[in-house]
């Protein structure tokens, strides 16, 4: 194998990045990001690989979700207050159902760069360059707004900076601390069909808290109680820009993506000789693969070998996307194949990307219904398999959007153009995602996590 270098990527098949018209603006704008300060530092991308290492031997869940496509313009404290408040949530029904701590990453703080299925878009007779999210060009459907324009990358880390500081104050400030298990319950999830399930357990969890504070444990000198951990990731798709936040660890001496703690490969970029995949190779931030129909179980384990030789725990997490129709063709081939080889990867399952329908009216949506369906499938795939799911990857979002249909709320197709608020794929809403989480901890206990 060739020696690896921050942009070694550049020798190999690039596919699903922007042309630049300005290569000299370009290379400036990768300067300036160079220069910026990391994100995330890399003593917390260890901690996060060793919380990862749990879930490969099932001591820990992995919940991760947040938007498909972060915007400049949803920009919001609120927004962002939302989606943590839902993951707390859904992290605590987890908890309580699988019994086991649950691993917290949202696709946030850099969720920006999308991959699409066509290089055009067309409306009307007009062909234009797609858009491919706001840290490359504009949704607007003007020639002009879609030409890529490398200053956004400026304003997107400018963004996720400012995401990432409001996160560690909710994170470390008080707002986690499991006191307020109850006034999570807030937005129009309380008055919502999940308020009534989730208050009952929060009683449930304040009685623990009231019975352990009567022996002398409470958050004020038992920090876990207080804090929570939680963690950023994107699709490494972007790669001038992930490669500007590459940076020598001065502690250990090892390369890391300090963009985010955690990043993925994306289906259309997860393919042997990929310009994603040779950049990945050298950081050493935990890496997710997605899985989907087209990929070949003999592939998956040679890019194993190129992703993970040493086969360290919590390096690798795989992230199956079939579809609720095709999961049960593909994934047994997958887990057999990587049982054989004797590989160490977290199965995480995304439920979305391969449930995405055109609703009649010509809008984009996931039913939810289907979604359910092959969570659970997977779930008891990975049991007759002799293995077991440990993770899941959402879209969703705190804010009460209808853009999947279904659910206790029963949003149906007439609905959707409501609160259609996406820049990409439809998201759960906030009752959707507590719902989805009430159903995976049911099903866990049931086969016996
Ligand atoms: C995504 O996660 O937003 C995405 C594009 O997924 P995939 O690569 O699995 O299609
Ligand atoms: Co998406």
């Amino acid at each position: 194998m060739t020696q690896w270098q921050t942009d070694s990527w550049k020798n190999f098949t690039i596919k699903h990045l922007p042309d630049y018209p300005d290569q000299n603006h370009l290379e400036e704008v990768e300067k300036t990001l160079n220069n910026f300060p990391p994100l995330v530092f890399a003593g917390e991308v260890r901690s996060l690989k060793r919380a990862l290492a749990d879930v490969t031997e099932g001591y820990a869940f992995l919940l991760q979700g947040g938007d498909c496509a972060e915007s400049f313009s949803e920009f919001h404290a609120d927004n962002i207050r939302d989606t943590f408040r839902v993951i707390l949530q859904m992290a605590v029904v987890l908890t309580s159902g699988a019994n086991m701590p649950v691993v917290k990453v949202g696709r946030i703080a850099g969720q920006f760069a999308k991959p699409r299925s066509s290089p055009t878009e067309t409306i009307d007779g007009v062909e234009l360059p797609s858009y491919t999210g706001d840290i490359i060009n504009d949704i607007r459907f003007e020639k002009d707004k879609r030409i890529p324009d490398p200053d956004r990358m400026l304003k997107a880390y400018s963004q996720a900076a400012s995401t990432l500081n409001l996160l560690r104050a909710f994170a470390d400030g008080g707002y986690a601390d499991l006191r307020h298990v109850q006034s999570w319950n807030m937005g129009f999830v309380k008055s919502g069909p999940q308020g009534e399930r989730y208050r009952h357990l929060a009683d449930q969890i304040q009685e623990s808290l009231n019975f352990m504070e009567a022996l002398g444990i409470n958050s004020n000198n038992t920090p876990q109680l207080r804090r929570v951990k939680y963690f950023t990731s994107h699709e490494a798709l972007l790669l001038p820009y992930e490669e500007a936040l590459t940076r020598v660890d001065s502690t250990s001496g090892d390369i890391y993506n300090t963009s985010a703690h955690f990043v993925w490969i994306g289906d259309r970029t997860r393919f042997l000789d990929s310009a994603h995949v040779e950049f990945c190779r050298g950081i050493k931030n935990p890496i997710g693969i997605k899985c989907g129909p087209s990929l070949d179980p003999d592939v998956l384990i040679e890019l194993l070998d190129v992703l993970n030789p040493s086969d360290e725990a919590g390096r690798i997490t795989l992230i199956a996307r079939f579809g609720h129709d095709k999961v049960k063709s593909y994934l047994p081939k997958l887990i057999r194949k990587v049982q054989q080889e004797g590989r160490t990867v977290v199965w995480s399952c995304d439920p979305m990307h391969g449930n995405t329908i055109k609703s009649s009216n010509g809008i984009k949506t996931r039913p939810f219904d289907h979604i359910i369906d092959e969570v659970k499938q997977n779930i008891r795939i990975h049991k007759s398999e002799g293995s077991f799911m440990g993770g899941i990857h959402l879209e969703m979002t705190g804010q009460n959007v209808t853009e999947c249909t279904g659910g206790l709320d029963d949003i149906s197709e007439a609905d959707l153009s409501d609160r259609y608020r996406t820049h990409c794929d439809p998201r759960l809403n906030a009752n959707q995602a507590i719902e989805l989480a009430f159903l995976i901890a049911d099903e866990l206990k049931k086969n016996g996590h």
